[in-house]
């Protein structure tokens, strides 16, 4: 997780965004119980059993990034696994998940309009160019 500093010293924590395969999807906020809860409110399809980290099955590949566990899983993870159930990011994570039916940002449309012929523009913000002027 990144830590802002401002000048009168207040520490500001930056809400860790969770990705699906280099898709981002969500802000990791306080608001979300765990990884699991945030990625179904998105309506992300990722089954699961006992929400406790007791069986397994909302086992998940992680791509990059990290998580902190709130309740110690009782079955056995590689290291770049994790269960959503239990635990939450610690810093921007990338998740091996299909993106296939998850609710995103809603689209930006630009409307700019020349003398002759007014131009539409959408793009999603991933679509955006980092260093590109907007
Ligand atoms: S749902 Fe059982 S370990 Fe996550």
């Amino acid at each position: 997780m990144m830590i802002l500093m401002t000048s009168n010293f207040k520490i500001l924590h930056k809400a860790p965004i969770v990705s699906l395969n280099g898709q981002p999807v969500l802000l990791f906020n306080q608001q979300h119980v765990s990884l699991l809860d945030a990625l179904e409110q998105k309506r992300v399809k990722l089954f699961s059993e006992c929400r406790n980290g007791y069986c397994g099955a909302c086992k998940t590949k992680i791509n990059s990034g990290s998580v902190n566990y709130h309740t110690q899983p009782l079955i056995e993870l590689e290291a770049d696994e994790c269960l959503p159930c239990c635990c939450t990011p610690s810093s921007d994570l990338d998740l091996n998940l299909s993106i296939s039916g998850v609710e995103l940002a809603p689209q930006r449309t630009t409307i700019s309009s020349t003398p002759s012929q007014p131009h539409v523009t959408t793009s999603s913000p991933s679509q955006v160019e980092p260093n590109s002027p907007s």
